[in-house]
């Protein structure tokens, strides 16, 4: 805790591109919203981008994560007295109106997170969002329509970015999690505000998330050690390039391990592999030497099921027949006593099927080792959608120092990529 808070307070200063020796820090910073004083603030009309792109069920938010997280802006806005025009996208329409991706259920259960009135308008730039946003009044909060029912959102188109702009005087952008894609409401809205006079800024989220994912893993206190798993390696070999020459230990689980198991000459029997990356497995295992850590036993089954029956076996007796579904219960000894020497650790991906009980366990070890590394003081950042709720499974998301709300997003910013939705922000003054 301690850590958290000290690293908190003194996160004004941050880099936009993420912690990568190839892409190496920019000393330069982005305009924050806490920079921002009341007078900038009381009475003015502020446009919010945020992530409300949560999942739903039967027109129901079934986890308000990312709605939650949105609060202390919207928050700071409206006690401020600013009237918030706030956008968002939901899911991936096809550039058209389609009610089953519509925020009209984000804005009810916002409504019930926030203690201010939050409107919603069933269209995003047209007649209607017009009148909506001119009857609007200082402290409340009008949700727009999705951005992607209208084609213009993707394609960064600079009319619909315009159109967006004329609504507010002020940006904020507190979309993390859609950071790293150049939209008209993350990116060209930006520039419409700055060319009208306005100032583009980080919310409070960007700027959490930018601190940890950025400052905190650039400058961490060592051993700096990362947990990389889940399905693919080919999705994450970017990030573990990045990784590579900073961190102190990498410890493999998941399916991409099985990878590293091929290359290594093992049988994976009928497991989830990638054969075209067994060369490039192989030759980070030559460049990273000691450094990486692979799992030296796993859980399989001969099916993955929530009913199988799982047996460990070390890595080396794999049979033909069977699958391999989690790390086995000596790595998880292994990965915990690497885990209480870190100082700083950084977890993506989880270690197995972790949705089946059966294949749960390394990742829910995996996830209390690293609750229990931080009550001791380690600063912990979880990136990535699954790993965020196998936290959440193991019940000790509350335990944790940061938990990202982006998935691609944060992939792309460790791997050292520029986030479009970052670099377009007014530059800090002075
Ligand atoms: P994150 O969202 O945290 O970045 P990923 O999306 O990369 O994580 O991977 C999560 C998925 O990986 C989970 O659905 C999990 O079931 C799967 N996974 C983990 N280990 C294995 C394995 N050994 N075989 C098949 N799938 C696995
Ligand atoms: C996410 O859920 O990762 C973000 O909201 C971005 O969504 P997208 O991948 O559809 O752009
Ligand atoms: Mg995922």
């Amino acid at each position: 805790m301690g850590s958290r808070s000290a690293l908190w307070r003194s996160g004004t200063l941050f880099s936009f591109r993420g912690p990568s020796t190839c892409n190496p820090i920019r000393p330069m910073s982005k305009r924050l919203l806490r920079t921002l004083g009341p007078e900038q603030l009381k009475g003015r009309r502020v446009l919010v981008r945020a992530d409300l792109n949560v999942p739903l069920a039967g027109g129901v938010v079934t986890d308000d994560t990312r709605i939650r997280a949105s609060l202390p802006t919207l928050e700071h806005l409206t006690s401020h007295g600013s009237a918030v025009i706030l956008m968002s996208h939901l899911g991936r329409p096809k550039g058209g109106v389609d009610p089953t991706f519509s925020l009209a259920p984000v804005a009810d259960r916002l409504q019930e997170l926030l203690e201010v009135p939050v409107r919603f308008v069933p269209d995003t730039v047209g007649d209607a969002a017009d009148a909506a946003v001119a009857g609007l009044r200082d402290g409340e909060v009008l949700l727009l329509e999705n951005t992607r029912f209208l084609p213009g959102e993707t394609a960064n188109e600079e009319a619909l970015a315009r159109r967006l702009a004329s609504y507010g005087s002020v940006y904020v952008n507190d979309a993390f999690g859609t950071a790293h894609r150049a939209h008209a409401s993350t990116a060209g809205i930006a520039e419409a505000v700055k060319e009208n006079g306005g100032v583009a800024v980080a919310g409070f989220l960007l700027e959490r998330e930018l601190a940890f994912l950025g400052d905190a893993l650039a400058r961490p206190d060592r051993p700096y050690l990362a947990i990389m798993g889940g399905a693919k390696i080919s999705g994450k070999i970017d990030v573990v390039e990045a990784l590579l020459p900073q961190v102190d230990r990498l410890l493999i689980g998941g399916a991409m391990a099985n990878t590293f198991f091929l290359a290594l000459g093992l049988e994976v029997g009928g497991s989830l592999v990638e054969d075209d990356r067994v060369e490039m497995a192989r030759a980070l295992m030559d460049r990273a030497g000691e450094r990486l850590v692979l799992p030296v036993d796993c859980r399989v089954s001969e099916r993955i099921s929530g009913d199988a029956t799982s047996r460990a076996v070390s890595r080396a007796e794999v049979a033909p027949t069977d699958i391999i579904g989690d790390i086995g219960p000596e790595t998880e000894s292994l990965y915990r006593e690497l885990i209480q020497e870190a100082r700083t650790v950084l977890w993506n991906g989880p270690m197995g099927v972790f949705e089946l009980e059966p294949f749960a366990s390394g990742t829910l070890a995996v996830a209390r080792a690293v609750a229990d590394r931080t009550d001791q003081g380690a600063v912990s950042v979880v990136g990535g959608g699954d790993s965020a709720a196998a936290a959440e499974a193991a019940g000790v998301s509350g335990r944790l120092t940061h938990i990202s709300t982006g998935g691609g997003a944060s992939l792309e910013f460790l791997s050292g990529a520029e986030l479009p939705g970052v670099a377009v922000l007014s530059d800090e003054e002075g």
